[in-house]
């Protein structure tokens, strides 16, 4: 199951993807190439630390998201991949239906939250704020609604007593570690 990561800035969930992939975690799953739209991103260092290919593409003209010339320079660049699935990881464009119904049903997103609540940008912050007692991350794959589509897996995160923001946001990091590559090695494992 070949695999196009897309990220725009950390790269944490990149790198427990080819962290599993390098302890053989993840099955069929092979990550082919990484795809940024920022040029500084630290998720384009991953490639050379792995051993996979990674590369800027210019999203331009427009900031949030991703259509015109932009989105056509992408497609054509995951396209020359022949990807099964496009994970998108901290990529924080919303996509539009030129891109999804060139991967249609072959795109899946990590989000910050149990999903349907609290879509959007600054997930965590926004449980944080409703003082919820329980959130966690959501793997789904990609519709034309934002953060809308079908949810894959979930894992759950408990807001405990005395906890900071910054506490809560390194749980959920970590449960997205988590849960991301053991999706994907399940994805792969259900193609055979
Ligand atoms: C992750 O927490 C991911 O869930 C979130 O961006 C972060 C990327 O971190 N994505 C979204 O909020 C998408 N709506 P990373 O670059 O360290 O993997």
């Amino acid at each position: 199951m070949r695999l196009v990561i897309l990220g725009s800035g950390r790269g944490s969930n990149a790198e427990a993807i080819l962290e599993a992939q390098k302890a053989g975690r993840l099955g069929a799953a092979q990550v082919v190439q990484v795809l940024s739209d920022r040029a500084d991103a630290r998720i384009l260092s991953l490639g050379e630390r792995f051993g996979v290919p990674a590369a800027f593409v210019d999203p331009a003209p427009f900031k949030t998201k991703l259509e015109g010339e932009g989105e056509a320079r992408f497609i054509a660049a995951i396209s020359r991949c022949a990807p099964d699935l496009v994970v998108l990881a901290g990529f924080m464009r919303v996509l539009k239906p030129g891109f999804l119904e060139a991967f249609a049903g072959r795109i899946i997103n990590l989000h910050p939250s149990l999903l349907p609540s609290f879509p959007g940008l600054d997930a965590i912050g926004q449980a944080w704020k409703r003082g919820v007692k329980v959130t966690g991350c959501t793997v789904h794959y990609v519709t034309a609604e934002v953060d809308g589509g079908p949810i894959i897996d979930q894992a759950v995160v408990r807001v405990e007593p005395g906890d900071t923001l910054e506490a809560l946001t390194e749980r959920v990091h970590a449960a997205e570690h988590a849960l991301l590559p053991a999706v994907l090695a399940r994805l792969a494992a259900s193609r055979n």
